[in-house]
């Protein structure tokens, strides 16, 4: 078909590159920031229960899971909205409030899906460099017009793992106008250990537009069920369902994340196995005189000042899938997801030959 078949918009959009999958027995991946002890038991008896009933449609609303969330963070009801994946509600929410033309202000180095977002409802991004590997929330003060309706922050960051602190946040928010509406995506907050990171919800409770967004797929184990889940203040939660596919959330994901959030010995074992295995991986990238930025995710970036895609060649021929940062605009850094110990031994065991 004719590329001018196409809406302008849809030209400009990049195929999203996702971490590889293996293909082979005893492969392992460490590419995509999954949890390396599989989906949250609790989770896997409510799926199989709830599949007793597929021949139901689920609940348009997620009213089980959207009351749980609400009680846990201390938000109403009607801040709170489910999706299928935090993906999609990057994705409603830019349906709803963005308007052709109006720019979106985006980090550079990051989550591919806010520039995708941005461009699908014919937004213009803008791009702001970081600093130091460090989202720079001035330079993005800075870049705001009379066009901005969005800026999409992320904290812990994907791939820095680095965080944006409470007070930067704040003072981001008190210079911001007040209708530009601000996406912070803490896909990865449960990990964190640093105890600064932003009250974000503080400012949903308040009205600001801020939308916050969190996920199943990382911490609770359940990227394949797609599950993830926003809080803003209950109008623009009212817009953001009024563009949902009304069955966006199917009843597996539903059972499943409701029984994941009680689910609390393996959310510390997770949490703990990552703490561990993160101290274990600086130990031995300082070993191997590897510069890499510390995390307060389940990933760590390293500097392999060497081309990432041929790196990255050299591990899955060893058996071991990470991430070349190169899609990122990073092309000589990799991320890599932390495992179990086994996998972090194998990893690391790998790279060291890798790079001798
Ligand atoms: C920063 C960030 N946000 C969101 C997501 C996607 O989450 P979900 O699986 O809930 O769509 C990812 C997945 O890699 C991510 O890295």
């Amino acid at each position: 078909m004719a590329e001018d078949f196409l809406r302008d918009a849809i030209k400009d959009i990049k195929d999203y590159i996702p971490g590889k999958t293996p293909q082979k027995r005893g492969v392992i991946k460490l590419a995509s920031n999954e949890n390396p002890f599989g989906p949250s038991p609790k989770s896997l008896a409510a799926i199989e229960k709830a599949a007793k009933n597929l021949q139901v449609y689920p609940d348009q609303k997620s009213i089980l899971l959207r009351e749980a969330l609400a009680k846990k963070f201390r938000v109403s009801f009607d801040q709170v909205i489910v999706g299928n994946g935090s993906d999609e509600l990057m994705q409603l929410a830019a349906a709803a409030f963005l308007r052709p033309g109006e720019e979106v202000i985006i980090p550079e180095h990051t989550f591919s899906l806010y520039e995708f977002v941005a461009r699908l409802f014919d937004g213009k991004p803008v791009f702001v460099p970081l600093k130091g590997l460090e989202q720079d929330l001035d330079a993005m003060l800075k870049a705001v017009t009379q066009k901005t309706k969005m800026v999409f922050l992320c904290s812990p960051h994907n791939p820095t793992g680095s965080i944006i602190t409470r007070k930067a946040f704040h003072e981001f928010l008190q210079k911001l106008p007040k209708n530009v509406l601000v996406t912070i995506d803490e896909a990865y907050a449960e990990f964190a250990e640093d105890k600064t990171l932003p009250e974000s919800l503080s400012y949903v409770l308040e009205g600001r537009n801020v939308m916050v967004l969190r996920t199943f797929s990382k911490f609770y184990g359940l990227a394949g069920l797609r599950c993830g889940y926003g809080f803003a203040p209950a109008e623009l939660i009212k817009y953001m369902f009024r563009v949902k596919p009304p069955f966006n959330v199917n009843r597996l994901a539903q059972a499943g994340a409701l029984a994941a959030l009680e689910d609390t010995a393996f959310l510390k074992m997770t949490y703990k196995n990552n703490l561990e295995g993160k101290k274990y991986l600086y130990a031995e990238l300082d070993k191997l005189g590897l510069s890499y930025k510390k995390t307060e995710a389940n990933f760590i970036l390293i500097n392999i000042k060497y081309p990432a895609d041929e790196l990255f060649l050299k591990l899955m021929g060893a058996g071991v899938i990470i991430r070349p940062l190169t899609s990122f605009g990073l092309p000589q850094a990799i991320r890599v997801s932390i495992g179990t110990k086994e996998q972090n031994k194998k990893l690391m065991a790998s790279l060291e030959k890798a790079i001798s």
